[in-house]
């Protein structure tokens, strides 16, 4: 916390807030947010430095109960700095809206008339968002699609792309939708039927890159050499194998969703996307690509759609989340996620690393460790002594804690006398 604000990245007062949890969402706030609130729910939160994204330093909130995550995540940020960081970029805060016309008689025709009228429906569109015109944002283009339902019906999709500047823009574009499903109707003759926006946000693209000097690669018992090429073959099988394809974007999820939930965002829309973008082309694949360059260095990328905000929803109203996007101090939607698309990589990375030289578990096993003696009631004075002899033994469970406190306390007892 006092490195936080001495750097800056927090003042005094949101240090202040956050060590005494005033941050948490109070219970009567969560009452107006949802309904049957009965209480609030508490997660860690906590901070990853050492990001370096486009030639800017960031600590990264995050919100999440597994341990060895934010350790895995600092860690890789910290090596990837050495090697000059991220490279992010961003495609326009773009979130398409579908309006769905229904037992469309002749699909090509209706396009068609529709097309003709294009010009007027993005005008209809921002008549009805004046202020995100003033934001700079608005409606873009419109395009269309065509399917064929069960019993020769088809069916026409009108997709508006609107581009929602700093919000994530859900509400935005549901407006939109039902606001000129009624144009669209008497337009095409047809009637409307789903007016809603789709999370599959493929036109709000980001992608990260970083480079490992190969030097930076070597670990204890493992050449720099043989960490890279186990990378680069684990990234390969994930483009081929969907169970590993699954976990392998899980671990680049681990870090997305927990910033996402620190910052206030819909992490069930950022997943959803995700993994629809994963089976872009029909197979369930990785999200990212690790390749060894020419010198012999670790390249890595992540493109995914990233839709997020940092303004409006839940934002306003959870202080949590205000605290959360102050740490991550992005000043627009598109920052905060280059920045997630890197800590996504950087996740993606760590267990990557773990997992082709000393295994998972290791590392994890240190990290449980802490959480299995808090639960068997290791005091304080001894706390660290309880861990590390849960760690030697191997039986990181909560009986040997419960018999490694027993037996320190009966050896300081006995010191004492
Ligand atoms: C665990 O939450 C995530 C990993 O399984 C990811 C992976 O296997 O790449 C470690």
């Amino acid at each position: 916390m006092d490195t936080l604000v001495e750097r800056g990245f927090i003042d005094a007062d949101d240090a202040a807030s956050l060590q005494q949890t005033s941050g948490v969402l109070p219970v009567d706030v969560a009452d107006k947010m949802v309904e049957n609130v009965v209480s609030v729910f508490g997660l860690p939160l906590a901070v990853a430095p050492n990001f370096l994204v486009n030639g800017r330093d960031y600590v990264v909130p995050m919100v999440i109960e597994e341990p060895s995550v934010v350790a895995g995540v600092s860690g890789a940020a910290r090596l990837m700095r050495h090697g000059g960081g991220f490279v992010a970029r961003a495609d326009d805060p773009i979130l398409i809206g579908q309006v769905q016309l229904v037992d469309v008689a002749d699909p090509d025709k209706t396009i068609e008339l529709l097309r003709v009228a294009e010009e007027k429906l993005l005008q209809d569109a921002n008549n009805l968002q004046p202020n995100l015109l003033m934001r700079g944002g608005g409606a873009r283009s419109i395009e269309f699609l065509k399917y064929k339902l069960a019993g020769e019906r088809w069916t026409v999709m009108v997709h508006i792309a609107v581009d929602t500047r700093d919000a994530m823009g859900a509400n935005l574009v549901n407006t939109i939708c039902e606001g000129i499903a009624p144009g669209i109707e008497a337009l095409s003759g047809h009637k409307a039927g789903l007016c809603i926006l789709s999370n599959l946000a493929d036109k709000s693209l980001v992608t990260s890159t970083v480079t490992l000097p190969l030097d930076s690669l070597r670990m204890k018992g493992f050449s720099a050499e043989a960490v890279r090429d186990g990378i680069v073959m684990a990234n390969e099988l994930a483009l081929v194998d969907r169970y590993r394809a699954t976990t392998h974007n899980k671990g680049i999820m681990n870090g997305i969703d927990a910033v996402a939930i620190a910052t206030g965002n819909d992490w069930r829309a950022i997943e959803a996307a995700a993994h629809a973008y994963a089976c872009r082309d029909g197979s369930y694949r990785a999200l990212t690509a690790w390749t060894a360059t020419a010198s012999g260095d670790l390249c890595g990328e992540l493109t995914m759609p990233l839709k997020v905000g940092i303004v409006g929803g839940s934002l306003k109203t959870n202080p949590g989340a205000r605290a959360g996007l102050k740490i991550a101090a992005a000043g627009s939607a598109s920052e905060l996620a280059m920045l997630m698309a890197s800590v996504g990589l950087a996740q993606n990375f760590a267990a990557l690393r773990a997992l082709v030289s000393d295994g998972i578990q290791k590392g994890h096993m240190r990290l449980h460790a802490r959480s299995v003696a808090s639960l068997a009631g290791a005091p304080k004075d001894i706390f660290d002594k309880v861990v590390r002899g849960l760690i030697d033994s191997g039986d990181v469970k909560e009986w040997k804690a419960a018999e490694l406190i027993a037996a320190i306390q009966q050896e300081e007892q006995s010191a004492g006398d």
